[in-house]
């Protein structure tokens, strides 16, 4: 199983995006949090600076939009290029017509659970989505502490995974640092969002790789394949 490490750019120096993204060659995408201080109590950008990072960014992008309703507004990410337009299930009014919306707009298509939002009504509709955002803090702010109780879910959409034969991305998002990589990789994760981890680094190269290492060596000591 592969891993993917997704730096957020949340952590960084908002007035230097671009000589911030630009340190970021060895991620595998990164991650964008658009916030709409409604559906969140916090605010950070729109379209138009997706659209300027894409044009800049070394490495495809993972948007992430915290946002009321995406029905509405995902799609325009998609349009302007997005590799992958994450939308909460909490705030969409018909989460399946959106992720189709979104694939035929050429991104791939995500879902994402707040901490305290099952995942059980989602396990059927998995075919639809080409990744799961399993929040492990409460979204809207960096720097949180990771809450393994959602580990769980991780478990639950990688046996739905299997049952479809589905390659389906499972991401966690909040928290996760070189001490708490490991116990979400052995649930199931295979994408991994870090802000503060990454940017809190003097040598960004060597965090993203402390991190890959970390997941990876979790990953295989949990894949039966690999024993
Ligand atoms: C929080 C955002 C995260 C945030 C993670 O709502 O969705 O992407 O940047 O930050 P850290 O890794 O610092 O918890
Ligand atoms: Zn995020």
């Amino acid at each position: 199983m592969g891993v993917r490490i997704q730096p957020s750019i949340l952590a960084a120096d908002f007035v230097n995006l671009e000589r911030e993204v630009a340190r970021l060659t060895r991620a595998d995408q990164v991650h964008v949090d658009v916030m709409d201080n409604h559906f969140v109590p916090n605010l950070t950008f729109g379209p138009q600076m997706v659209e300027r990072l894409q044009a800049v960014s070394p490495v495809p992008l993972d948007v992430h939009l915290m946002i009321d309703d995406p029905d509405r507004w995902a799609p325009g990410y998609a349009e302007l290029g997005a590799f992958s337009v994450t939308f909460h299930a909490e705030a969409a009014a018909d989460p399946v017509a959106l992720a189709r919306a979104l694939r035929q707009r050429g991104s791939r298509a995500a879902l994402a659970l707040k901490p305290g939002t099952a995942v059980e009504p989602y396990l059927e509709l998995l075919p639809e989505f080409d990744q799961v955002l399993v929040m492990t803090v409460e979204p809207g702010f960096g720097g949180q502490s990771f809450m393994p109780e959602v580990l769980p879910k991780l478990g639950a959409l990688r046996a739905a995974a299997m049952r479809h034969g589905l390659d389906v991305w499972l991401q966690v998002d909040g928290g996760i640092a070189a001490d708490t990589i490991e116990a979400a990789a052995a649930a199931g994760a295979d994408t991994f969002v870090a802000g503060s981890a990454v940017f809190g680094a003097e040598d960004l190269d060597a965090a993203i790789a402390g991190l890959r290492e970390a997941a990876e060596r979790a990953n295989g000591a949990a894949d039966p394949a690999s024993a």
